[in-house]
C-alpha cells in the first residue's frame, strides 16, 4: 500500500518547499508540489516540517567500559532514537586489546541485529593496532565499517602518535576516515594527581582535570599528524573555542578537517560540575563540559558552518552505576544519555533561541552525517529512490523534557525540566510508521546499514 504525505514542507540542506510525498515498499516514490494518487492511504501533514529521518552517528550502546555496562543496550537505545525522530544511529563496536577487528564487529552485530528498532550501522573503535588488525582494514571496509574511532586518552584505548600516524595513512589508501576522541591523557593523568594530593575527589575534580587546552593540545598534535599523513580526519565531540582554533589552524594550512559537536556542549556550562551532591556527576562526560564562552562560540560556529554535525554521544549510566564514583571522582562512568532528546534541542535552541535555519538543522542532524559516513543519498534527503524514512515534524509542540517520559533506560534525564519547542509528531521507518509523539510504535525492524567508502563533504556540491 503506497502513503502519500499530504501538505506539508520538505525540508533539504538546501531549500524548503511545499511537497507532497509519497512511499512505497520502504521507498520514496515521488516528491512533487501536489500528487494525488487514489489507492495511496493519505496522512494530512499540513502545518508540519518534514525532514529526512534524522541520523545519530554518535552512540555507544551494549558497551563494557569502566568496570559496567551501559544502561542502555541496543533494544533500549533504538528506541529512544526513534522515539526522537532518529531513524539511523553509527554505533562504535570496540575492539578490546587482543582482539581482530572482525571479532570486535562480530560481537557488535550479536548486540544489535534483531534488537535494533531503528536503522544501524558501526564505526569501529581501533584499540589494538597490529600487522594483522592492519592486514584486516581492506576487508572491514568492504563490509560496510568505513569509519574509525581513535582516543588519544583512556587506558585501554589509548593510540600513540606514531600508531595514529600509521592508521591515518592506511585508512587514506583504503577509503576510510578517522574520527578521534582528542584529549592529552599526560596532562590528564597529572592534574587528577594534582586534585587527589589536594583531597579533592568530588565531581568537581572532574572538570579542574580538563581544561580546555587539553582537548586543544591533543586535536593540535592530531591535525598536525594529519598533516603529515596527507589525510582527512574528524574530530568528534569538540567541546572547547581553543579546540576549534587548532581546527581553524589546520583548516588555514589547506587540510580537511570535518567537526562533530553534541548538544551537552551546546547547553549546559561547566558549572554542571559544582552542583550540591553528587548532582554533577550526571554530567560527567569526556571532553568536560567547558565554560559559557566556549558553548557561545560552538553555536556560532554552527551558525558559521563551521561544525557539520551534531552526534550525541550517547553513553547513559543509572545513579546506581554513577554511584561508583561517589568518594572518588576517577570511578564515576564517563557519559550521558542524549539519542532521544538531540532532534527537539536541536530545533528549539538551534532553531528557534540561535537561529540555525531549518536547512542547517537538516544538514547537521541528516544530510551531513549521511555523506560524511556514506550512506547518502540513501538516507539524509527526501528523494526518490531514497529510503523512506521521514520524520514530521511539529514545529509548534510545546513540551517538557523528563525522567518521566523518556525511552532510555536510565534514571535521569539530563535535560530535565527544560521546555522545548518542537516534536517529532510521526517517525517513519522505511516508509512503515514506527514512531508516534514520543512513543514506540513499532519494535525491532531496524536494519544493519553497510556503509560506502568516504568522501568529502566537497564531493556532494
Ligand atoms: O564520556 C564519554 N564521552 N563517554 C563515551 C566515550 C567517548 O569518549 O566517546
Ligand atoms: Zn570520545
Ligand atoms: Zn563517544
Amino acid at each position: 500500500m503506497k502513503t502519500l504525505l499530504k501538505g506539508g514542507t520538505v525540508v533539504s540542506g538546501s531549500k524548503t518547499a511545499a511537497a507532497d510525498v509519497l512511499m512505497e515498499d520502504g521507498k520514496i516514490l515521488a516528491v512533487e508540489q501536489k500528487i494525488d494518487e487514489a489507492d495511496a492511504k493519505i496522512i494530512d501533514v499540513s502545518g508540519r516540517l518534514l525532514f529526512p529521518g534524522f541520523i545519530d552517528a554518535h552512540t555507544h550502546f551494549d558497551l563494557h567500559v569502566a568496570g559496567t555496562v551501559t544502561a542502555d543496550d541496543f533494544k533500549s537505545g533504538t528506541k529512544a532514537a526513534l522515539a526522537g525522530g532518529t531513524t539511523m544511529i553509527i554505533d562504535f563496536a570496540t575492539q578490546y586489546q587482543g582482539e581482530s577487528l572482525h571479532q570486535a564487529l562480530n560481537n557488535w552485530h550479536k548486540k544489535a541485529d534483531g534488537n535494533a528498532s531503528c536503522d544501524y550501522g558501526f564505526h569501529l573503535a581501533i584499540s589494538d593496532w597490529n600487522h594483522s588488525v592492519n592486514e584486516e582494514l581492506d576487508t572491514i571496509i568492504s563490509e560496510g565499517v568505513t569509519s574509525f574511532k581513535l582516543y588519544m586518552t583512556y587506558d585501554e584505548m589509548y593510540m600513540a602518535d606514531k600508531k595514529i600516524y600509521q592508521i591515518l595513512k592506511r585508512l587514506k589508501e583504503a577509503g576510510g576516515i578517522a574520527g578521534v576522541h582528542c584529549e592529552n591523557k599526560g596532562i590528564i593523568e597529572a592534574l587528577v594527581e594534582e586534585e587527589k594530593a589536594k583531597g579533592n575527589y568530588s565531581v568537581n575534580a572532574h572538570k579542574k582535570s580538563r581544561p580546555a587546552a587539553v582537548e586543544a593540545e591533543a586535536a593540535g598534535r592530531l591535525l598536525k599528524i594529519a598533516q603529515v599523513a596527507d589525510c582527512p580526519v574528524i574530530i568528534v565531540h569538540l567541546s572547547s573555542e581553543a579546540g576549534y582554533k587548532e581546527i581553524l589552524y589546520a583548516r588555514e594550512r589547506g587540510q580537511e578537517v570535518y567537526v562533530e559537536t553534541c548538544p551537552q556542549y551546546l547547553i549546559f556550562n561547566d558549572d554542571v560540575y559544582d552542583l550540591p551532591g553528587f548532582e554533577g556527576s550526571k554530567y560527567v562526560i569526556s571532553p568536560t563540559i567547558k565554560k559559557a564562552s566556549d558553548r557561545k562560540r560552538l553555536w556560532e560556529l554552527l551558525k558559521a558552518d563551521q561544525i557539520q554535525t551534531v552526534s550525541t554521544d550517547h553513553c547513559s549510566f543509572t545513579l546506581a552505576q554513577k554511584a561508583a564514583g561517589s568518594k572518588d571522582f576517577t570511578k564515576i562512568p564517563n557519559g550521558m544519555p542524549g539519542v532521544e532528546a538531540r532532534p527537539a534541542l536541536m530545533y528549539s535552541f538551534g532553531v528557534k533561541k540561535y537561529g540555525l535555519t531549518v536547512e542547517q538543522m537538516c544538514r547537521l542532524l541528516s544530510e551531513n552525517p549521511a555523506k560524511l559516513y556514506g550512506v547518502y543519498p540513501e538516507k539524509g534527503v527526501i528523494a526518490p529512490g531514497s529510503d523512506a524514512d521521514i520524520v514530521v515534524w511539529n514545529p509548534e509542540s510545546r513540551w517538557t523534557m523528563s525522567v518521566d517520559n523518556q525511552v532510555a533506560h536510565v534514571d535521569y534525564c539530563p535535560f530535565e525540566g527544560i521546555t522545548v519547542e518542537g516534536k517529532a509528531e510521526l517517525v517513519f521507518l522505511k516508509g512503515r510508521l514506527a514512531a508516534e509523539n514520543g512513543k514506540v510504535l513499532v519494535e525491532k525492524t531496524g536494519s544493519y546499514v553497510a556503509r560506502n567508502k568516504h568522501m568529502g563533504l566537497a564531493q556532494w556540491n
